[in-house]
């Protein structure tokens, strides 16, 4: 039965420079369901990274509609945004965002800081998320004493310690040698078969087939959704 945990209707993102018009994405209308596994591929400028920012309600689309659960993300106020952003949506991305001046636990520590956990719970769920992703040994680490592979674990864990229903990943593995990168690959897959809906843009053909479904856009629009 289909259970959407996320809608898109007739989406549409314009950026205005100057006297141009970039239309970003165009008419992206599309419905993922609970615990779907979703590769988004496109050449660079194909509008990937807009529609993720749009889906993570990171940024707001210039028409149409984003359903998250069913609630209509354009009804909710600043203060519930960043209340769904926080429980229910896990972002990962290429370049890892972490805060470098932190360990590895500190940065993991920090969604649920601003979920209200007290310092002790917070300490406790973040050395299991770092556990999971397998880096129990790296937790007093900061991001620039650990390789490519391991920062993008720390990001991992970061993403999952909310416990969101969602798992939005922009090229997760394209700063990382191939071994590293499947790697990551697996586990996505695991949390995946846990139960999360995954998202996961990818220039990497190998990285889709993993994937159980395909959207290509191309100029803003959906080419294919296989
Ligand atoms: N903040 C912005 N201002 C103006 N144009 C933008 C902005 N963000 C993205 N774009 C343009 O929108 C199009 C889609 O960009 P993006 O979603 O980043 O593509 P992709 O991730 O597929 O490479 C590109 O033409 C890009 O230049
Ligand atoms: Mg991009």
């Amino acid at each position: 039965m289909a259970d959407p945990v996320i809608q898109l209707d007739a989406l549409r993102k314009y950026y205005v420079m100057g006297e141009f018009t970039i239309k970003a994405l165009d008419d992206v209308s599309l419905s993922i369901d609970h615990g779907e596994y979703t590769a988004i591929m496109g050449p660079s400028g194909s509008g990937k990274s807009t529609l993720m920012h749009l889906i993570g309600c990171l940024d707001t689309p210039t028409e149409g509609k984003i359903f998250i659960d069913s609630d209509d993300t354009s009804q909710l106020t600043e203060e519930d945004l960043a209340y769904l952003r926080n429980a229910k949506i896990g972002f990962v991305f290429q370049q890892f965002n972490l805060l470098m001046k932190m360990t590895a636990l500190d940065n993991v520590m920090t969604p649920l800081m601003y979920a209200g956990y007290h310092l002790r719970e917070r300490r406790v769920i973040a050395e299991a998320a770092l556990e999971q992703v397998g880096l129990s040994d790296r937790m007093k680490h900061r991001p620039n004493e650990l390789s490519g592979g391991q920062k993008q674990r720390i990001a991992i864990a970061r993403a999952l310690v909310n416990n969101p229903s969602i798992i939005l990943a922009d090229e997760p593995t394209g700063a990382l040698d191939t071994v590293t990168g499947e790697q990551i690959m697996d586990l996505f897959e695991e949390i995946n078969q846990q139960g999360k809906t995954v998202i996961m843009v990818t220039h990497d053909p190998e990285v889709s087939t993993r994937c159980r479904r395909t959207i290509n856009l191309r100029d803003g629009r959906i080419v294919e959704d296989l």
